[in-house]
């Protein structure tokens, strides 16, 4: 196991104003004492390895990231379970992502046991911050955001030179303000996430950016969330920008598009689809047509919808909306889907035993 060098944070939060925050977390918006932090250069590789006091970065003007968007990152979260201990659901799955999106983005690759132990340095550090759930139904964590950024000082273009790689962490509740109830989603027909060849895989800033006008459009039409279509005739449901999409059919099917160039390639996702069965539902990862979600909610073959991601848990989908028609699964979230996210969560509370290996 790699050391990490701990320099205290020399002003923590107070024990008061920390459960104030854990009392009531609202995502992303408040951050632990500390951050973990390990350098890469290319003479040295990836040293430094330490525990700093959480605080702005110093960076140079003309750090490749600050100009060309070289950057990714990862989202994953600690859970307290019952007993005071603090897991991580699946972070070899994140490591592994991480590693895929560095090389397309031409930023160095780490070792995953790396990668563990800078959530592990960190976690140990502020295992005060995550908040304990007060019952079943709540849902709050510690959200864990790994992220590398390309710091070299150099205006041209070129596979980094210079890295740095961070990780924060921040005390979260339910993604979605006003609890568990199903959202609409904004079809998503002139404005594109990602085409073939491109990022839509990787976990890259410019991907989250590029779908925020989308967002904008969505908000505009009453709708909290994206659905994005392939970007050559728009025909194909892709993903919603931050989370996967599921679709629950009659027949006991539970329908995702399949990972690709263009969708990524979610754990959360891949979780669902591997619990299916427990759920009696057969997994189908294939290509699916907007108007198959269409014309299969309307005839009853289409059941449910629901977003996942690790931020959102399972999101149960209401509405799908375009300009003139729309979907509606109702008011009411789907039986299956409340089930599936009560399984996902069962996990990873602790609740529930998992499939071998998935907390650690
Ligand atoms: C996550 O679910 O962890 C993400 O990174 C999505 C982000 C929009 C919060």
């Amino acid at each position: 196991m790699t050391t990490f060098a701990l320099q205290k944070n020399p002003q923590p939060q107070s024990e008061t104003v920390r459960n104030a925050i854990l009392g009531a977390p609202v995502f992303g918006t408040q951050f632990t004492d500390h951050m973990a932090h390990i350098r890469f250069t290319e003479e040295q590789g990836w040293h430094n390895h330490e525990v700093v006091p959480y605080g702005p970065l110093s960076l140079d003007p003309a750090a490749a990231v600050l100009h060309y968007a070289q950057e990714i990152f990862e989202g994953l979260k600690a859970y307290r379970h019952a007993d005071g201990s603090v897991w991580t659901f699946r972070p070899d799955r994140n490591a592994d992502r991480m590693n895929a999106s560095a090389a397309r983005m031409a930023l160095p690759e780490m070792d995953g046991s790396d990668f563990i132990d800078s959530l592990r340095a960190l976690v140990e550090q502020d295992v005060a911050w995550v908040p304990a759930p007060k019952d079943d139904a709540d849902e709050v964590s510690l959200y864990l955001r790994p992220f590398m950024i390309s710091a070299e000082r150099f205006l041209g273009l070129r596979p980094t030179q210079q890295a740095d790689y961070y990780v924060i962490a921040s005390p979260a509740a339910a993604y979605f303000s006003g609890g568990i109830k199903p959202v609409s989603i904004w079809l998503s027909q002139n404005l594109k996430r990602s085409g073939a060849g491109g990022t839509g895989f990787a976990k890259t800033g410019g991907n989250y950016a590029a779908s925020t006008a989308a967002m904008i459009e969505a908000n505009s039409k009453g709708c909290q969330q994206v659905m994005f279509t392939d970007a050559v005739d728009g025909t194909h449901l892709e993903e919603l920008g931050g989370m996967n999409l599921m679709l629950i059919t009659a027949d006991g099917k539970l329908l995702t598009p399949p990972v690709s160039q263009t969708i990524l390639d979610g754990v959360t996702r891949r979780s669902v689809l591997e619990l299916a069965p427990r759920l009696g539902l057969t997994p189908e990862e294939r290509p699916i047509t907007v108007d198959e979600w269409r014309t299969g909610a309307a005839d009853g073959t289409i059941v449910e919808a629901f977003a996942c991601g690790t931020a959102a848990a399972i999101t149960p989908i209401g509405k799908l909306v375009s300009d003139d028609w729309s979907v509606d699964h109702g008011e009411t979230p789907g039986e299956t889907t409340m089930t599936m996210r009560r399984t996902l969560l069962d996990i990873q509370y602790g609740r529930a035993e998992g499939p071998e290996g998935w907390m650690v």
